[in-house]
């Protein structure tokens, strides 16, 4: 295998090409085959509903080479049931989970030399999407859809890595809506998030820290992120309609049980920050990166969880479970891991 010439200590969250992506296309009602493709572009019709009316969904998971040399992709089928309710929540043809699965593993094999060596703490990130491609003018589903999954290798999403970061907060903004598209992964919900993104970036903060757009009293997540906090042995983490459900978060909670803490999802007052031990973000990117401050914006105050610039004592140990069941150092207890056949 002739290994690409990557910094792999060093990578950021970027995209580099690799050598292949895949591709299925759903016409006259049913998939087609997957195609393997080397190009980085799309032939793409300029009336395709996906430019005009944002019929496009994603999702991001990952793929590890393990302690053991062994390939292990963390928890796909949860991607693929997700990626199905986002098609469903814009009128998009729902891809079955083996199609889906099976052109995971391809487009992995395909680029393994792309996938980072144990022990540079880098992975390969994984992002199917999904596409209206009819031609449309009045606003439509399309009956034509594409999906893509290309792959790129990458190192941490907030580039302090597992250094507690600080986060703020305002009313002033809104990811979602309160009954829309919050719980699904679908391009607009980024694009909607991009000014309050940046206007955080600006200030020196990591991410926003959202609040539920209904009322602005509870905690709903954290940019591309889930929240959780901890509190007298118990992981805190918010209910909220629209919030995504995050998969790591998911993967958290049982590994906290696992640990003996008791899990509480449920409405988080903003108050309420003020009697947290630890807060932290956390996704298939972000992993958990660790929270030292939030600041709200509109009232001044701050809600201070480190101040010695390191993750609190929980958090570094539902980190280090996590990433040592997908780096295949410690027991895959609860399945979570595919070994992928590398032949
Ligand atoms: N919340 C949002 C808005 C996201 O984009 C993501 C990333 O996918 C997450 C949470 C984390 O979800 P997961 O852990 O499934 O990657
Ligand atoms: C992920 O965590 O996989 C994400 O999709 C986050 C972001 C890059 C959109």
């Amino acid at each position: 295998m002739n290994i690409p010439d990557l910094d792999w200590k060093n990578l950021t969250f970027s995209y580099t090409k690799t050598d292949y992506n895949v591709r299925c296309t759903y016409k006259d009602g049913k998939w087609g085959e997957i195609e393997v493709s080397d190009s980085e572009y799309l032939p793409l019709h300029i009336a395709a509903s996906c430019l005009h009316y944002g019929q496009e969904s994603f999702e991001g998971l990952k793929a590890f080479r393990g302690k053991d040399g062994k390939v292990r992709i963390f928890r796909m089928e949860e991607n693929a049931k997700r990626f199905i309710r986002s098609a469903e929540g814009t009128m998009m043809a729902p891809m079955p989970v083996e199609l889906f699965c099976e052109m995971v593993r391809k487009v992995v094999k395909l680029n393994e030399r792309f996938i980072p060596p144990y022990g540079s703490g880098a992975s390969l990130y994984i992002r199917p999407f999904e596409i209206g491609i009819s031609p449309l003018i009045g606003v439509k589903p399309a009956s034509e859809y594409m999906v893509i999954m290309l792959v790129t290798p990458v190192g941490p999403y907030f580039k302090e890595g597992f250094k507690p970061t600080k986060v703020c907060m305002s009313r002033e903004y809104d990811r979602v809506a309160p009954k829309g598209t919050g719980s699904i992964k679908v391009g607009g919900n980024y694009g909607a998030s991009l000014v309050a993104g940046e206007k955080a970036h600006s200030l020196g903060y990591s991410v926003m820290l959202y609040l539920d757009p209904k009322e602005k009293k509870y905690l709903d997540e954290c940019g591309a992120a889930n929240f959780f906090a901890i509190k007298d042995n118990k992981y805190i983490t918010p209910y909220s309609e629209s919030i995504l459900p995050s998969i790591t978060n998911m993967s958290l909670v049982e590994l906290a049980k696992d640990l003996g803490m008791e899990v509480e999802r449920r409405q988080i007052p903003v108050e309420e920050l003020k009697t947290f031990e630890e807060a932290s973000a956390c996704g298939t990117a972000a992993v958990c990166s660790p929270i030292s401050e939030v600041h709200d914006l509109d009232t001044g105050e701050k809600y201070v969880f480190s101040t010695d610039g390191k993750a609190g004592e929980v958090t570094t140990k539902l980190y280090n479970k996590l990433r040592a069941i997908q780096y295949g150092e410690e027991p895959d207890t609860h399945e979570w891991c595919e070994i992928l056949e590398v032949d």
